[in-house]
């Protein structure tokens, strides 16, 4: 549905050089319950991951209402906490069991460690929102069945920094509704999640070699665009209650330029031409989200249709806007131009295409 720059590349010589090891802690993509009895766990296993998370679920009472637009957040983020529970679970199961790709040598104990509190750190986020919902008589979001395009310690560090980042835009999309819905009661408990992720991404990006702080003010999401690309890791069919999200849903947007350099280029997509309503293609746009910027909008350049795919290229101005970290691509209906995430958001045809640099 969505691509990675990094990890695209990666996967194609990945899947070319080495057999797939068999997917042992997942079998046809079933993740859970977990041992634990998550996402349903006992009182007993709830204490244990509040160990393991080295804290424990909010105890306080719940705000006394929740707008519908706050439903729609806390649904988001179960859907979001429990595919990340899904995903650090199998990656504390690979690094454990030295799976081919995750035997890392020196840092082992530590990796594990940090990696084993990110879990249950996970977990109790999202039952901290399923909790809720139940609270407001509303179903809990079940697990689905996934996928990840990940087989070796590098490369699910690089993905795990890319939806991290993708989740820390969108957690400022949910408090911002959060507080225009009268749901201001929430946006202190969300705002402490979105420190946790934040240091879960420092870490990852350490781990990686980069420095822990990306850019000065972290680039912002809009809650479709984290709706889509997590449907990505999904098996298709396999959500039961993902139906119950008001949220939509973009046709893919390929990244098609690998080993992006971090300055001022041409970059290349492509979409799928039975997607688009038009072969008028001057008609769209490509927008880029980039910090607490302006979206920037450039037009398609050189669109050419190569087999059913429509390709095109799009500058990339760099330097003008030092775009480092996470910027988020999308292709628009029109120029615009917009006023913010949201507006990009409501004119998207094709999207997220996500690109990160150091
Ligand atoms: C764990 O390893 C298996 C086998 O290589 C792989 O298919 C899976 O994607 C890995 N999961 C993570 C989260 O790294
Ligand atoms: C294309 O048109 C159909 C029917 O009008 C509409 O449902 C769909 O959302 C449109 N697709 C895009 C990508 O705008």
């Amino acid at each position: 549905m969505f691509s990675l720059v990094s990890f695209t590349a990666l996967m194609a010589g990945i899947v070319s050089a080495m057999p797939t090891a068999k997917r042992e802690m997942s079998p046809d993509g079933v993740y859970f319950p977990l041992s634990n009895g998550f996402p349903n766990p006992s009182t007993d296993a709830t204490m244990q991951i509040q160990m393991d998370a080295h804290g424990t679920l909010p105890n306080g009472p719940p705000p006394s209402s929740l707008s519908p637009e706050g439903t729609t957040n806390l649904k988001l983020i179960a859907l979001n906490e429990i595919f990340e529970v899904a995903y650090f679970s199998e990656l504390v199961y690979n690094v454990t069991n030295k799976v081919q790709g995750y035997d890392l040598g020196y840092g082992h104990e530590y990796v594990l460690d940090a990696l084993k509190a990110i879990v249950a750190q996970e977990e109790l986020h999202a039952l901290n929102a399923n909790g809720a919902l139940q609270k407001f008589n509303q179903q809990p979001i079940a697990p689905c069945k996934y996928n990840f395009p990940v087989t070796d310690f590098q490369s699910a560090m690089s993905l795990a920094g890319t939806f991290t980042d993708l989740v820390l835009g969108t957690l400022q999309d949910v408090n911002q509704l959060f507080a225009k819905s009268g749901d201001f009661g929430l946006v202190r408990a969300v705002s402490s999640v979105i420190g946790n992720e934040g240091e879960q991404e420092g870490f990852f990006r350490l781990v990686q070699k980069k420095r822990p702080s990306s850019q000065p003010f972290l680039t912002t999401a809009v809650r479709d665009f984290a709706f889509t690309a997590i449907q990505s890791f999904t098996i298709p069919g396999s959500c039961p209650n993902i139906n119950t999200i008001p949220l939509r849903t973009f046709k893919a947007l390929t990244l098609m330029s690998t080993n992006i350099k971090p300055a001022t280029q041409n970059l290349k997509f492509s979409f799928a031409k039975a997607d688009a309503n038009t072969t008028d293609y001057s008609t769209l746009s490509l927008v880029y989200i980039n910090g607490q910027n302006n979206p920037v909008v450039k037009s398609l350049q050189n669109a050419n249709v190569e087999g059913g795919n429509v390709v095109f290229e799009a500058a990339f101005p760099y330097d003008e806007f030092v775009m480092d970290g996470l910027t988020i691509a999308a292709v628009t209906k029109g120029a615009g131009p917009f006023a913010d995430a949201d507006a990009v958001a409501a004119a998207t045809q094709f999207g997220p295409g996500l690109i990160e640099f150091d």
